[in-house]
């Protein structure tokens, strides 16, 4: 689906610790069958236990990209528990998502580890996809602009400009079943902050609590190119339905 110019628009989920082999494959054979609207373009990252399983429904080049949501800095070795980009690659990802709240929060990722991926991503061609976002305190005390433009800085140290990359802005409070909606005001400043840091324009998808009757309108603040999804997108009629929304929108 994508050309030169890129897609218009995204909508992605994550699974996060979610789904045994045979929700996966029935999701995916669901997706498989979908007539995407023309300029969006769909993903899913699987747990890293079902992402062979669903790219073999979804192969890589088809309408619907496979991702992983985490892989190690090296390519290979003593590295107990960690998989790698190659080996992810090898099981059908072609993006990567990078620095979610979740790992940053619970599994020691920083702003070096996440550059160090965001390069091992490239080296391989894969899609980095940084996650990035202010927590509630730093929102209060209104660094959000600040904290947020220093991570998307560090992901990207020793990036070429001209490389592919796709930002996430992610508010920490905004995620999971304990967290806040943003409005749109909420998160104008924060994306126009990140869309063209360094000079470069990079596509922006905003996360935390999408739903049908949000979407709409986080899609309508300017230079947000798309949504990535948690529990809204976990039965596959809600991302089916979400990426309606976002091709209505990017038109
Ligand atoms: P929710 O949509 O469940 O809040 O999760 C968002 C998210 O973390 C996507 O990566």
């Amino acid at each position: 689906m994508s050309d030169d110019a890129g897609p218009s628009a995204w909508i992605g989920t994550s699974w996060k610790m979610t789904k045994t082999l045979a929700q996966a494959r029935e999701y995916a054979r669901v997706l498989a069958d979908v007539s995407w609207p023309s300029g969006v373009q769909p993903f899913v990252v699987p747990p890293a236990t079902a992402i062979a399983a669903v790219a073999e429904i979804l192969p890589p080049g088809g309408p619907v990209l496979v991702g992983a949501q985490d892989a190690h800095w090296e390519d290979e070795g003593a590295w107990t528990g960690e998989i790698s980009v190659p080996q992810v690659w090898d099981a059908g990802a072609r993006l990567l998502e990078i620095g979610h709240s979740e790992r940053r929060a619970h599994f020691g990722e920083t702003d070096e580890r996440v550059n160090l991926k965001v390069r091992a991503a490239l080296r391989h061609g894969v899609l980095p996809l940084v996650c990035v976002g202010e927590d509630a305190e730093q929102r209060a005390a209104g660094a959000a602009v600040e904290v947020v433009s220093s991570q998307v800085r560090a992901a990207l140290a020793g990036v070429p400009e001209t490389a592919r990359v796709l930002l996430a802005y992610e508010p920490v409070w905004a995620i999971g079943s304990g967290g806040r909606p943003a409005s749109p005001d909420d998160i104008v400043d924060v994306v126009a902050a990140i869309a063209d840091l360094g000079g470069t324009a990079r596509p922006v998808l905003y996360g935390g609590s999408v739903s049908l009757d949000n979407a709409a309108a986080l899609m309508a603040v300017p230079r947000v190119n798309g949504l990535f999804v948690g529990r809204s997108a976990w039965q596959v009629e809600g991302f089916i339905a979400l990426a309606a929304i976002v091709a209505e929108c990017s038109t």
